[in-house]
């Protein structure tokens, strides 16, 4: 549906089934089959030096992708510095020509795609599906904050002036927003987070996840050419405990937006709450629980597709991604028995082939605690089935996907981001039990539910506290203007990423009363 008319349209992506398409897209893709890319602070338009680290291929760490440097004590200064004093200019520039920065950002996203998914492919071990799916949300973000902040920001709200005074409210950029972005959409959400604050009149500072920073200073690149000014936007690589703590512990900055984990968010919580300076706003998106409730009338072929999906394809590494399955009782067996056999059909491997379903995780700490979630829920629960890691994937942060049934989700003290899924049956008599254990766990992302009992589903969907609800389909990709994204409890201060209400959280509000 195309809800916005004229305004804006969701990218089309591609289609990889349409030949025309795809043959020039795959031909183009090769040429950055053995890229090497170098990357560090951009500072002012100028990229710096600093510690150099070698990137590596999740999917083969003897693989050289680039080198990054990472940001040092003077390059976080000067970015803190310039940042801050550009906002002045920035926030007074007309909200058309922000718009007018991000729409052409968008563009060149579009033009830069294959070098933009070879990235994602290379860098965080993405799937060629993922990186399509991935860029096309970064220019859903940046056409979709562009024209929000048009609608919001264009002109003053006018009030009521019941003594014949003139009333209105203006909404405001409120300084430098610190972006922290996670390393699993380091494209999307990396400018999702950054597209939103510029567009509401912010100046940023972007910090990409460590372990994906190349993808992000090329967004950054593109940015600056796209028109976004230099010293408007900077870019400090590097880790969470030297750059992410400095930014977060400084009084110049208006705002943090962080995606990642519970921990960081909380650490940066106290990190804001103990700095002098004014009060400043934190927007987390965090992880989930995520469970999916599937009764008895549902349709167990469409069910095993969702799950698989759901929990599955990225490696698992989605925030949104399937954790826990609750099936009922009645229908449990023949879900698991045709699960088994749609999990044998999981291609792992490269993720620049195209035939991948299943890619490397993020890095070798993933990977070791991935592995001994699965030694220890073995030992706890029943397993129902676990692929083998094909050969070619012994170099690689490759994790196998793993099903298995456990009593109750209370055995899950944390979320665990890979290709692992937990199965609790359920008997029809204890639904309010499974929605107590649900929202027992704290968390609050997405929920599936399969049901035709329409009913059952919209009163499960209300009693679930989650902020996305997904009925008879899986609950990943949530896409722009149309599912905004994010949730409640331990997993996020609430704000929809990609809904008509996420720009309210990057302004400041003011009223102007004129009796003139
Ligand atoms: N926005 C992503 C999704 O919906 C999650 O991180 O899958």
């Amino acid at each position: 549906i195309d809800i916005f008319g004229a305004e804006r349209k969701n990218s089309k992506g591609l289609n990889m089934n349409i030949i025309s398409e795809s043959e020039p897209f795959f031909a183009a893709l090769e040429k950055y089959a053995q890229t090497q890319w170098q990357a560090g602070p951009l500072v002012n338009g100028k990229t710096l030096t600093g510690d150099v680290v070698d990137v590596v291929s999740p999917f083969d760490t003897t693989k050289l992708v680039g080198k990054v440097a990472f940001a040092d004590k003077q390059a976080i200064e000067t970015a803190i510095a310039s940042a801050d004093s550009a906002f002045a200019r920035w926030t007074r520039t007309p909200v058309e020509t922000r718009a007018n920065a991000l729409q052409k950002l968008a563009d060149l996203l579009e033009e830069n795609r294959e070098e933009l998914i070879a990235l994602c492919t290379r860098e965080a071990g993405k799937s060629i599906q993922d990186g399509i799916d991935e860029v096309r949300e970064a220019v859903d973000f940046c056409r979709y904050y562009a024209v929000q902040a048009k609608k919001m920001m264009g002109k003053p709200e006018l009030l009521p002036g019941p003594t014949g005074e003139l009333n209105e409210l203006f909404l405001q950029g409120r300084g430098i927003f610190v972006c922290i972005s996670p390393w699993n959409f380091p494209l999307a959400i990396f400018l999702g987070q950054v597209s939103a604050a510029l567009a509401a009149g912010n100046t940023v500072i972007a910090k990409p996840a460590e372990q994906t920073c190349l993808v992000g200073y090329r967004a950054v690149q593109l940015a600056h050419e796209a028109g976004i000014p230099a010293d408007v936007l900077q870019f400090l690589p590097g880790t969470g405990a030297v750059v992410g703590s400095a930014l977060t512990a400084d009084e110049r900055i208006g705002g943090v937006c962080f995606t990642g984990s519970t921990g960081t968010a909380k650490l940066i919580n106290r990190t804001l709450a103990n700095r002098d300076g004014a009060i400043i706003p934190l927007i987390a998106e965090t992880g989930g629980q995520n469970a999916m409730v599937v009764d008895s009338t549902s349709q167990p072929e469409q069910v095993v597709n969702d799950v698989v999906s759901s929990s599955f394809t990225s490696a698992g590494q989605r925030c949104s991604a399937l954790r826990v399955l609750f099936l009922q009782e009645d229908i449990a067996d023949r879900v698991l028995d045709v699960m088994k056999g749609a999990m044998e059909q999981l291609t792992i491997g490269n993720p620049s082939s195209v035939k991948t379903d299943v890619g490397p995780v993020i890095d070798a700490t993933a990977k070791a605690n991935l592995n001994a979630h699965i030694d220890h829920i073995k030992q706890v629960g029943k397993l129902i089935n676990q692929l083998e890691l094909p050969a070619g994937t012994e170099n690689g942060h490759f994790v196998a996907p793993t099903a298995v049934e456990i009593d109750s989700i209370k055995v899950l003290e944390k979320e665990h981001f890979g290709p692992i899924l937990h199965v609790i049956r359920y008997k029809a008599a204890d639904l309010a039990i499974v929605i107590d254990e649900i929202n027992s766990t704290g968390f609050g992302l997405t929920l599936g539910i399969h049901s035709r009992n329409e009913g059952h589903a919209l009163s499960l969907a209300d009693k679930v506290n989650v902020g996305n609800v997904y009925i008879n389909r899986n609950q990943i990709g949530a896409v722009v203007g149309v599912q905004p994204f994010g949730g409640q409890g331990l997993s996020g201060t609430g704000p929809k990423a990609g809904g008509p209400h996420y720009l309210t959280r990057f302004v400041t509000e003011k009223t102007r009363t004129n009796n003139i």
